[in-house]
């Protein structure tokens, strides 16, 4: 099971290497690693697992963030949760060399602010992000798949296709004027 601490911190500076496509078929062990992914990310969304196990809430992680230079990425974005039940629903994407293929003109942004899994502190100021968008890359098997994300799922392939070519959304964030052109873009 992945810890917090196991995700490297934004000084470390593996996290501005750009990550190198995967060759099929993928490795026992990234295969691996993106099962510990996913179930990172699905436990730190729900809360008593996340304190159990000391987790930072998260919805998206690249292989860079555990210091591996791959590309591939991993989102879990939960979609339903019955009060009565506790249950709870999630969508899962795992990505193998994603690409943003198309984008829509519109611009939206994390109206608290974007957070990061890398990025331990409060960060002031808005990064705009397509408020659509159409992603194309492969499944584990090495199959072609095609996404069309929107709203926080578009944010998140965004957010995380850059940590594969070695940006944070800090970058991002215009330094003399972190709220540049707010009310241009549509806030989430
Ligand atoms: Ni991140």
């Amino acid at each position: 099971m992945l810890k917090t601490k196991d995700i490297l911190d934004e000084k470390d500076k593996r996290l501005r290497l750009v990550s190198k496509e995967v060759v099929f078929p993928l490795s026992k062990e990234d295969k691996k690693q993106i099962k510990l992914m996913v179930e990172y990310l699905r436990n730190s969304q729900i809360e008593e697992k996340a304190e159990k196990y000391d987790l930072r809430p998260g919805m998206g992680m690249a292989a860079i963030q555990l210091g591996i230079a791959k590309r591939y990425i991993t989102i879990v974005n939960e979609v339903d949760y019955e009060e009565e039940t506790g249950k709870r629903t999630f969508e899962t994407y795992v990505v193998i060399n994603p690409k943003i293929i198309s984008n829509s003109e519109e611009i939206i942004y994390v109206e608290m602010g974007e957070g990061c899994l890398s990025v331990n502190r409060e960060v002031e100021g808005i990064v705009p992000r397509y408020a659509r968008c159409t992603i194309e890359g492969y499944d584990v098997d090495g199959n072609k798949i095609r996404i069309r994300a929107r709203e926080e799922v578009s944010i998140a392939f965004q957010h995380e296709i850059d940590h594969l070519d070695g940006i944070l959304f800090v970058d991002k964030i215009d330094k003399k004027n972190p709220y540049k052109n707010k009310d241009k873009y549509r806030a989430i």
